[in-house]
């Protein structure tokens, strides 16, 4: 089902989940790693965009079918204009210059978030890289780009509502159609990873990663390196997750119960 605000529509019509985990980073730090350089900020994000190559290069690798990644949230146009224009320049630069390899990668591109206020260079931009590696396999690649959580939630609530009133769904209940709606926004978030020492989800994801695991480090974007996202795989690996449930070794068939 497509939500009916247009604003939030995702930017493709979503097709199979890929295979693998999902794996969701906040890309936290660009701007004190520049300021421990002495850099300004805009070399601080550049570094970030590096980081993300290198990321996505390696994802595949280790068994993640699905990388969402927080390159702009809908409260970051509190900054400062320039920044945020740089910000905007790099995606651009990033989608322009990268397509061709990511497509030849087999990374399948979708861009996640509002739609109408991005800059229409940008937005153009998008559509090509998003029809270029319409095809890819090895890699769902989800860029968030003007997301807000709440706004996406609250979109997909307000859709399914009007839906449910005005083209009488009847028989299916407005529960499921909403869990419907944010299922095809985007799959459960297996692993969250957030860089740069804050411990907070600001706003991104907030229903996929309702039972993520959530592995926070202290190391800022630009420096996070293909060792880092094994390290985090490691530790998701050795985590028992239990969904609400309880320790396989305490069922009742483990301890020789019915
Ligand atoms: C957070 O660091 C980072 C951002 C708000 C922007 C992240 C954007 C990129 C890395 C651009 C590229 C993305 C892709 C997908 C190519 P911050 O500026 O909040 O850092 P600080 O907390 O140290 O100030």
């Amino acid at each position: 089902m497509q939500s009916t605000l247009s604003a939030f529509d995702n930017f493709t019509v979503q097709s199979e989940q890929p295979t693998g985990l999902h794996v969701a980073i906040i890309m936290d730090g660009n701007g004190r790693w520049a300021a421990r350089r002495n850099l300004p900020r805009v070399a601080g994000h550049r570094a970030g965009v590096a980081a993300v190559k290198r990321i996505v290069e390696h994802a595949p690798l280790v068994g993640v079918g699905c990388l969402t990644v927080y390159a702009f949230s809908s409260d970051n146009w509190r900054r400062p204009s320039t920044e945020v224009q740089s910000i905007f320049w790099l995606l651009r630069a990033f989608l322009r210059l990268e397509r061709a390899k990511l497509r030849q990668a087999g990374v399948r591109l979708e861009v996640i978030g509002r739609r109408d206020r991005i800059p229409k260079l940008l937005l153009r931009e998008i559509n090509q890289a998003i029809a270029a590696t319409a095809g890819g396999t090895q890699l769902l690649l989800r860029v968030a780009i003007d997301y807000s959580s709440r706004d996406a939630i609250m979109s997909a609530a307000l859709g399914v509502s009007r839906s449910f009133l005005h083209e009488r769904l009847h028989g299916a209940s407005l529960r499921d159609l909403l869990a419907q709606e944010l299922a095809a926004e985007s799959g459960e978030v297996d692993l969250l990873i957030r860089t740069g020492g804050e411990k907070r989800l600001s706003d991104f994801l907030l229903w996929e990663c309702a039972y993520a695991e959530l592995w926070f480090t202290d190391r800022m974007w630009p420096d996070f390196e293909p060792g880092d996202l094994d390290a985090a795989l490691g530790e998701f690996r050795q985590r028992e997750r239990r969904f609400g449930g309880v320790p396989m070794a305490s069922t009742p068939a483990a301890v020789g119960g019915a």
